[in-house]
């Protein structure tokens, strides 16, 4: 993706910041809830190594909850507003960055996690980046979890970058948001992962989204 593209998804983030946490997850319809609690089971119940990164952290909603159980948490972010509040939530460890391009050393994590963010990868490439970062940094023994959408608002499943035109944001008071997506799915998260020596040892889904655990073979 050019960095036009990347300002597109900045400035959508910008504004969004404002109502992202009561959107998604405290006003939020039985389908997001049921999909969140899929999540909340498999970081409830799977092994965590310290220390996590969490890519693409936003606000910090998941990178607060792994904190407040005591794990050292990088939160990293391409979002200088969704930063802000995550800071203000009381998270410390914060850094501005493209998760594409992480600046640790390799093998530095127990876990990488990164939600709702790879389908901002706008092309097979960037998604490939994003995450052979994810392989690069994490331990031999660490795990990697991934959540994501398998359609867009719309319902649409479109394996290409496209501009969405958020419209429900309209709800909270915002005018419609324009963002690059591009929809990737497990199937082909799996594939990369296998060619890196990497498979998906769990997976999960739930309405418009999936999760994958993922570990070295
Ligand atoms: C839908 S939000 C998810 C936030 C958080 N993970 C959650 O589950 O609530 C997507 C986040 O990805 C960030 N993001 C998008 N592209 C990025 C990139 N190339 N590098 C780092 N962060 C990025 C956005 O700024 C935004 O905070």
């Amino acid at each position: 993706m050019d960095n036009d593209d990347l300002d597109v998804i900045k400035k959508y983030y910008e504004e969004i910041s404002k109502i992202y946490d009561d959107a998604i997850y405290t006003n939020i319809p039985e389908e997001m809830v049921e999909e969140q609690a899929v999540l909340k089971n498999i970081v409830d119940f799977i092994e965590l190594r310290d220390p996590i990164l969490d890519l693409g952290c936003g606000t910090g909603h998941w990178t607060k909850i792994f904190s407040k159980r005591g794990y050292s948490v990088v939160g990293i972010d391409i979002s200088p507003e969704m930063l802000e509040i995550a800071k203000k939530e009381g998270l410390e460890n914060l850094i501005l960055s493209d998760i594409r391009q992480v600046p640790f050393k390799d093998n530095s994590f127990g876990t990488v996690t990164s939600f709702w963010t790879l389908q901002h990868m706008l092309t097979l490439n960037d998604l490939k980046s994003a995450l052979n970062e994810m392989y690069r940094l994490v331990k031999k023994d660490g795990t990697i979890i991934i959540g994501d959408n398998v359609y867009n608002i719309d319902g649409v499943v479109l394996n290409e970058k496209h501009l969405d035109v958020d419209e429900w944001v309209g709800e909270w008071g915002l005018k419609p948001l324009q963002v690059y997506r591009r929809i990737t799915n497990p199937q082909e998260i799996a594939n990369i992962s296998k060619e890196n020596g990497f498979r998906v040892v769990e997976q999960k889904e739930k309405n418009n989204a999936f999760y994958q655990v993922i570990k070295r073979i």
